[in-house]
C-alpha cells in the first residue's frame, strides 16, 4: 500500500544551498514527490510541529532553529517511503550519521542536521495537515512508475 511522508529540507541545508543536492537524492532513489512548497515555519508551527518533544532540554532549540530561515516542506508518497525516507536521512546528527546518508554526508555537528523525515503514519498524518491542505497534495503518475515499483513475479 502506498504511503506517504512529509519531508523539510531545514534552514541551514537552504542556508548552504543544498536544497536542489538533497531532493536528487530522494528523487534519485524513485520517491514520487506529490507536494511541495517554499516558506518560513513560524515559531507556533514549529512548536505544533515538534509538540512530541515538549519539555524536553532540546525543544526551545530546535523551535528557534526551524524557524529562524526558509525551508523547503515536501511531501513525498511510495510503498514504504516512511522507513525509506528515514535510512535516506540517516542518524539524527551528522557528526554520527553514516557516510552515505544526507546527514552523514553533508553534517558534522549536533546543532543542525539537514533534513526532518516523519517517523511513523501517524505522525506523518499530523505533520502533512500542519503544512498542505489536502488538494495541495497531487496524486498523480509517474511515467517510470512500471519500473521503479514493478515487480517481474
Ligand atoms: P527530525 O524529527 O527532525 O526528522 O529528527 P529525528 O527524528 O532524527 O530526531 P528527533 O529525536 O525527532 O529530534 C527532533 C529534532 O530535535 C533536535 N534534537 N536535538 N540536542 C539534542 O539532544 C537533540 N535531540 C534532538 C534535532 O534537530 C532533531 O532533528
Ligand atoms: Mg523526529
Amino acid at each position: 500500500m502506498t504511503e506517504r511522508t512529509l519531508i523539510i529540507i531545514k534552514p541551514d541545508a537552504v542556508q548552504r544551498q543544498l536544497m536542489g543536492k538533497i531532493l536528487t537524492r530522494f528523487e534519485e532513489k524513485g520517491l514520487k514527490v506529490v507536494a511541495a512548497k517554499f516558506m518560513q515555519i513560524s515559531q507556533e508551527l514549529a512548536r505544533k510541529h515538534y509538540a512530541v518533544h515538549e519539555g524536553k532540554p532540546f525543544f526551545d532549540g530546535v523551535v528557534n532553529y526551524m524557524s529562524s530561515a526558509p525551508v523547503m516542506v515536501m511531501v513525498l508518497e511510495a510503498e514504504g517511503v516512511i522507513a525509506m525516507s528515514r535510512k535516506l536521512m540517516g542518524e539524527t546528527f551528522g557528526n554520527e550519521a553514516t557516510p552515505g546518508t544526507i546527514r552523514g554526508d553533508f553534517g558534522a555537528c549536533r546543532g543542525y542536521n539537514l533534513v526532518h523525515g516523519s517517523d511513523s503514519p501517524e505522525n506523518a498524518e499530523y505533520e502533512m495537515g500542519l503544512y498542505f491542505k489536502p488538494e495541495e497534495i497531487v496524486d498523480y503518475t509517474l511515467a517510470s512508475e512500471a519500473w521503479l515499483y514493478g515487480s517481474n513475479d
